[in-house]
């Protein structure tokens, strides 16, 4: 394996040869912390996401799912208590004009006092005593921009569900304990993003809120705390390399009673990528005050009334990307030659198998053509007739490719190919009227 140092930059340079992440407007010198998924990356985004809707939604008989928009209310965010609470302590150069976390362990002295230094331009005294910044993106609903048309892009998705608790409660004839799932767009003007995709400005979350009668909740936590980490190892990342971490009173979000993270061994250390949190009734008690509409519960079998309280899943669907991206790199030596393979789940690989013609003669393009014509259909393949059958199999494990397939001059004879798993590197002859079957075997979830 790399090492730990320099892991993170062979992935970075991997993503953006490979097409899995770009840079945002690279041409215009990108875009900070904003980042972009190319062909590989969408497609192993989008088998993320689609898994974990999978089990959220359509496995689960007490879930619904929601695409609520971006754009809310204004009264939302005053009502979540993100407008007061969601901010970082900042200060400011008034010679570079950069801004810093009051808490850079590069900045030297106290900021505001003239001891202080900037990290940056190395000016002394010229620090602003720290200041709280909020992190919400806002602009302006309509032709005005006046402070009554401030709206905001939300940075969590998870507030469209509580406004929409009702809706779904009543057209769906869900009772409680129930839960809305949701993936879309959170934006955050973080103001010390930085490594890779772990914290950008723009990102993608999958959450889940479960509705859940006072009492009930711890229960319900511990029951979501597992089968969350169920669900990570199901998606092939390595059991050792994730781990719990309870937050500290001081850690606790301004919503949270009790909460943990799933962290990772990231190259730069265990951070989360996920939360389970335990939310109270706080989100819908505070609506429900704010909206003056009435959120609470009566629960036909005992005919109590109660605000239900909420048990949250949310996990970042770009960190989940990361995560399973650097879980699956590897380097290794096969015949004396260096390999980089990503080892993908097969129901995460982007392409899930790539059909090569070993030579550009003797029928074997025409067939290898009908053959990825056909497997089209049911998966995303790759055809690739350029170079060695060598090299084309190392580009298919940089992509993760599992399965290669290649039409050799045996095929035209007993209509047989070729298929090479990637990390076994074993290969086995099948029949090619089988193959779509053969490749439903293996990439069962
Ligand atoms: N609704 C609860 C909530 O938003 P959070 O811990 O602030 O909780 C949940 O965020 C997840 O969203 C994180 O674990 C992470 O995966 C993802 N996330 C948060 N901020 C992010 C950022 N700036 N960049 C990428 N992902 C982020």
């Amino acid at each position: 394996m790399p090492s730990a140092d320099n892991v993170m930059e062979k992935l970075v340079s991997l993503a953006k040869r490979r097409g899995f992440v770009f840079q945002s407007s690279e041409i215009y010198g990108g875009l900070g912390s904003v980042w972009d998924y190319g062909p590989l990356g969408v497609e192993l985004k989008k088998n993320i996401k689609e898994r974990w809707w999978r089990s959220m939604v359509h496995e689960r008989e007490d879930i619904e799912g929601l695409d609520a928009a971006i754009l809310m209310h204004p009264k939302v965010w005053e009502a979540s208590g993100h407008l007061a609470g969601f901010t970082d302590p900042l200060v400011d150069c008034k010679h570079c004009k950069n801004r810093f976390r009051a808490d850079d362990p590069r900045i030297k002295g106290t900021p505001g006092q003239p001891d202080a230094q900037c990290p940056a331009c190395g000016s002394r005294g010229t620090l602003t005593a720290p200041r709280l910044f909020n992190l919400m993106f806002k602009t302006f609903l309509g032709p005005v921009e006046e402070a009554a048309a401030v709206v905001y892009l939300r940075p969590e998705t998870a507030q469209g569900i509580y406004v929409n608790y009702l809706n779904v409660l009543q057209s769906s004839r869900q009772k409680i304990p129930f839960g809305i799932a949701q993936i879309g767009k959170a934006f955050r003007n973080e103001i010390t993003p930085g490594n890779f995709t772990f914290r950008t400005r723009e990102f993608e979350q999958m959450e889940m809120q479960f509705f859940v009668k006072p009492g009930t909740d711890r229960e319900w936590f511990e029951f979501w705390r597992n089968q969350r980490m169920q669900w990570l190892v199901g998606l092939g990342v390595r059991p050792e390399k994730l781990r719990w971490h309870q937050h500290t009173p001081d850690e606790l979000a301004h919503y949270a009673k009790e909460a943990y993270d799933i962290q990772y061994e990231f190259p730069f250390g265990w951070q989360e990528f996920e939360g389970i949190h335990n939310r109270s009734d706080f989100d819908l008690s505070r609506h429900q005050e704010y909206s003056g509409k009435k959120l609470d519960y009566l629960d036909p079998a005992t005919n109590e009334r109660f605000v239900p309280y909420v048990v949250e899943t949310s996990a970042g669907a770009d960190r989940t990307a990361l995560v399973v991206m650097l879980d699956a790199y590897a380097e290794e030596e096969v015949g004396g030659e260096k390999r980089v393979v990503m080892r993908f789940h097969p129901t995460l690989a982007p392409v899930k198998a790539a059909v090569f013609p070993l030579v550009n003669k003797d029928g074997m393009p025409e067939l290898a053509r009908r053959l990825y014509d056909d497997l089209r259909r049911h998966y995303n393949v790759f055809y690739d007739d350029g170079g060695s059958i060598g090299r084309r199999y190392r580009r298919q494990d940089e992509a993760g490719t599992p399965f290669g397939i290649t039409i050799d001059g045996q095929s035209s004879a007993d209509g047989t190919v070729t298929v090479r798993d990637r990390d076994t590197l074993g290969q086995e002859r099948v029949a090619a009227e089988r193959l779509v079957s053969y490749l439903e075997g293996k990439l069962q979830g």
